[in-house]
């Protein structure tokens, strides 16, 4: 049996919120009926939700269609899609390098999940980069081979033992999926508008436009409906992306995302705070719930950053331990 804290991630994803969901996961409710995904990518949040068993159901959207035709394989067929994954992997050894560019010619041709696996396991930073033309560009990490098969089908049976029979997929635009929710649904959106997902060329897919998106936060508090996002950032004294406007009256938290491996390098040590937005609706049902007091600070709109690790630290604490996650010592 898999516990809390076995939390598989079968596609290798630059931008995967991977490491910081189960900090993530402390400012979403205990218990969901559905949690939504508009941004999903890897989908590491929906992932570690299914292993904390805090949801019933899933809905996990990503625009780029062969992402979620992988998706599909991984949790309708997950014995198909591991045995295809080893196969190639074994027919690789002893000619890596000239293996990935044959991989990478045929899926610029059919798109098959099985090859998008393997150039995603091999490819520099597991970064999804695309030409001009649509085709997929990015070159092999010569350093790796890709996981093993062994540990991808392990990774890739837990994925679709968490998800199958109880997730819903699509690759459509956001909006239209924001449109489709639901006032007992949770969406956590991580858009990719401040270039987090690598350099990648998004012509080929539908654009997401600041004020756009302020637009659709803004419907969604309208119609009460729960969401998080992630979106801009620091890194030292360096911001990145704009931020969320007050008018959308959210609590904004940072999040430590880790040390920059550039900053690293240059002998300094700066963090990265990523920002984390709770809509109203989410920060009452969090405070109704009990799972933050009165007394934590919560940054509302207008008020300073000033201090806000400290804050951060202390809204942790005010937090009371979800029932699954107090298990983990
Ligand atoms: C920052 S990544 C999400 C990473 C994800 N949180 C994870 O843990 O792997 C953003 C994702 O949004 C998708 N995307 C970009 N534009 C989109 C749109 N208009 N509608 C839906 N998805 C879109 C991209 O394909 C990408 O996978």
């Amino acid at each position: 049996m898999y516990g809390p804290n076995d939390v598989p991630q079968p596609i290798p994803y630059q931008g995967s919120k991977r490491r910081i969901a189960p900090t993530i996961l402390q400012y979403l409710p205990a218990r969901m009926s559905r949690f939504v995904e508009p941004f999903a990518g890897s989908a590491a949040l929906s992932i570690m939700v299914a292993a904390r068993r805090c949801a019933d159901g899933f809905w996990i959207n990503d625009a780029h269609s062969p992402l979620i035709r992988l998706w599909r394989e991984i949790i309708h067929r997950p014995g198909e899609i591991a045995d295809r994954y080893a196969h190639l992997w074994n027919d690789q050894l002893g000619r890596e390098r000239e293996y990935f560019d044959e991989v990478r010619r045929r899926f610029n041709g059919r798109h098959d999940p099985a090859d998008f696996l393997y150039l995603l396991a091999r490819c520099v930073k597991a970064s999804i980069r695309y030409n001009a033309n649509g085709e997929f560009n990015n070159t092999p990490d010569n350093r790796r081979k890709g996981a093993r098969p062994s540990e991808m089908r392990r990774r890739i049976s837990h994925a679709s033992h968490l998800l199958r029979g109880r997730t819903q997929l699509t690759s459509w635009d956001y909006k239209d999926v924001l449109k489709d929710c639901a006032k007992d649904d949770l969406i956590y959106m991580d858009p990719p508008y401040r270039g987090v997902c690598g350099n990648r060329d998004q012509r080929y897919l539908p654009k997401v436009d600041h004020d756009e998106f302020c637009g659709r936060l803004s419907d969604l508090n309208d119609r009460n409906i729960m969401f998080a996002v992630s979106y801009d950032g620091r890194t030292g004294t360096k911001t990145y992306g704009e931020p969320l406007p007050d008018r959308l009256n959210l609590t904004q938290l940072e999040v430590h995302a880790g040390r920059s491996t550039q900053a690293t390098l240059l002998g300094r040590s700066d963090v990265t705070y990523e920002s984390l937005y709770l809509s109203s609706a989410l920060a009452l049902s969090l405070k109704r719930a009990g799972q933050a007091n009165e007394s934590r600070r919560i940054r509302q709109p207008g008020s300073h950053f000033t201090e806000m690790n400290s804050y951060i630290g202390l809204f942790h604490r005010f937090l009371q331990p979800h029932p699954q996650t107090s298990a983990d010592g």
